[in-house]
């Protein structure tokens, strides 16, 4: 349903059986009982509502990531919707376009349901992205990409703590899988023109880093959007490397492989079952208007010299046995507790510092990576962003600036145990 300005789209979650494996069905909790749930679509500018229905067994929290959403449709982590409720959760859409997911994001349970299917795409579309004459329509492929593990039947193999929440001591880097699926299917194989496609990458893993490349590698990664949309340029890569919560938009050309050919998207971080990715069979040639102009779209750089303040945010691991998890500036995630008071419109320098590998992500609105250990932004740091990779004992500092909706929302580590160990914090817009 749709009106003037806004779009009407209704959800229910609930589990349904599916064939992610072959001969075997996996039980998902899934948005429309799928997993990936489905992909909706928004004009900037529009109004999306998005009507949630519970019919899972336990309470779900939605989370639009990357949205630039009011406070109570921000799907904070106690803001639930019980079994058999459901609720409206209201996007304006005053944002540029991007590659949004949605997902589950239920106090101490996000990483298990998440892993059960809760994840979705969610695009914003614009005028500026639909004048530059980038590959699309079949030609622009959202791909999902998280890596999961089964048991002998077919279902998701999780590994639930005896405290109920969170994951034991084996699994305190978080959940990995020993298979990658791409949009719930293992290791695909998409067949391509000899053309130009758009891929549109996330990682919608729990914990794993991948490093992606194309094998055999005859035409370069070329960058045209991270997490907040459009970069000003496009950058080439030979590979590109996604932490989770991490998009990362490229134009590859595939008429640089003689049809017939099959290329695998592989990833360097992985081995066995996770080395590979999916494929791309090139089928033959076709008729190809698109570009990639060299300039995409205009940033207006937030600089350091503009912030108010800057801010330290530590991402380290409880450093006694007592609580066992994961901190952030040394505490345990309280939901009613602020853990920092921002005023709208100000800049501010945010310093993350952490112990090993973190993915820190920002609700509300996106960022800009001014360095790293000192240095510049690193090749996979450029444009807005709202997930940032943090390396073991590194610092990175971002610029930020929040606008347009007072209350209350959150930062973590994206890596779904650790957020459910706690590693979170709130903030306060005013
Ligand atoms: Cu993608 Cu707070 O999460
Ligand atoms: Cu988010
Ligand atoms: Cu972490």
């Amino acid at each position: 349903r749709t009106d003037a300005a806004t779009d009407y789209y209704e959800i229910v979650q609930r589990a349904a059986d599916q064939e992610i494996l072959p001969g075997v069905r996996t039980r998902v909790l899934g948005y429309d009982g799928t997993f990936p749930g489905p992909t909706l679509v928004t004009r900037s500018g529009r109004r999306a509502v998005v009507t949630h229905r519970n019919d899972l067994p336990g309470p779900v929290a939605v989370h639009l990531h990357g949205g630039h959403t009011p406070a109570d449709s921000d799907g904070y982590p106690t803001d639930l919707i019980q079994p058999g409720g459901r609720r409206d959760y209201t996007y304006p859409t005053r944002q540029r376009a991007a590659t949004l997911w949605y997902h589950d994001h239920r106090m101490d349970f996000t990483g298990p349901q998440v892993y059960r299917g809760l994840a979705g795409f969610h695009l914003v579309t614009d005028d500026e992205q639909d004048a530059l004459g980038l590959p699309s329509g079949e030609r622009d492929v959202p791909l999902m990409i998280s890596d999961r593990s089964f048991d002998e039947d077919g279902s998701f193999s999780y590994p639930a703590s005896h405290h109920g929440a969170g994951v034991d001591d084996a699994h305190m880097e978080g959940v990995l899988g020993d298979v990658v699926l791409v949009n719930g299917a293992p290791w695909p194989v998409l067949e391509v023109a000899a053309v130009r496609y758009r891929l549109r990458l996330l990682n919608a893993s729990n914990a794993r880093r991948y490093r992606l490349g194309m094998d055999p590698a005859r035409t370069p990664l070329v960058q045209i959007a991270s997490d907040g949309g459009l970069l000003e340029k496009p950058i080439e890569h030979s590979t590109v490397l996604l932490a989770p919560g991490e998009r990362c938009e490229l134009v590859v050309d595939f008429a640089a492989f003689p049809p017939g050919t099959e290329i695998t998207l592989r990833n360097s971080l992985g081995s066995g079952g996770t080395a590979d990715v999916m494929r791309f069979r090139v089928t033959g040639r076709g008729r190809d208007n698109s570009r990639i102009p060299p300039q995409l779209s205009r940033i207006e750089p937030l600089s350091a010299e503009r912030a108010v303040r800057t801010r330290t945010w530590t991402f380290r691991r409880s450093p006694t046995g007592e609580h066992p998890g994961w901190l952030l500036d040394g505490r345990a995630f309280d939901p009613e507790r602020i853990d920092a008071d921002v005023r709208l419109g100000e800049i501010e320098v945010w310093r993350f510092t952490s112990d090993l590998y973190h993915p820190v992500h920002v609700h509300l609105d996106p960022f800009q990576v001014l360095s790293r250990r000192g240095d510049g932004p690193g090749p996979h740091d450029q444009g807005w962003k709202d997930t940032v990779d943090l390396a073991p004992s590194e610092s990175v500092d971002v610029a930020v600036r929040f606008t347009d909706y007072p209350g209350r929302y959150l930062l973590h580590c994206h890596n779904l145990e650790h957020e459910d160990m706690a590693m979170m914090a709130a903030f306060r817009t005013t």
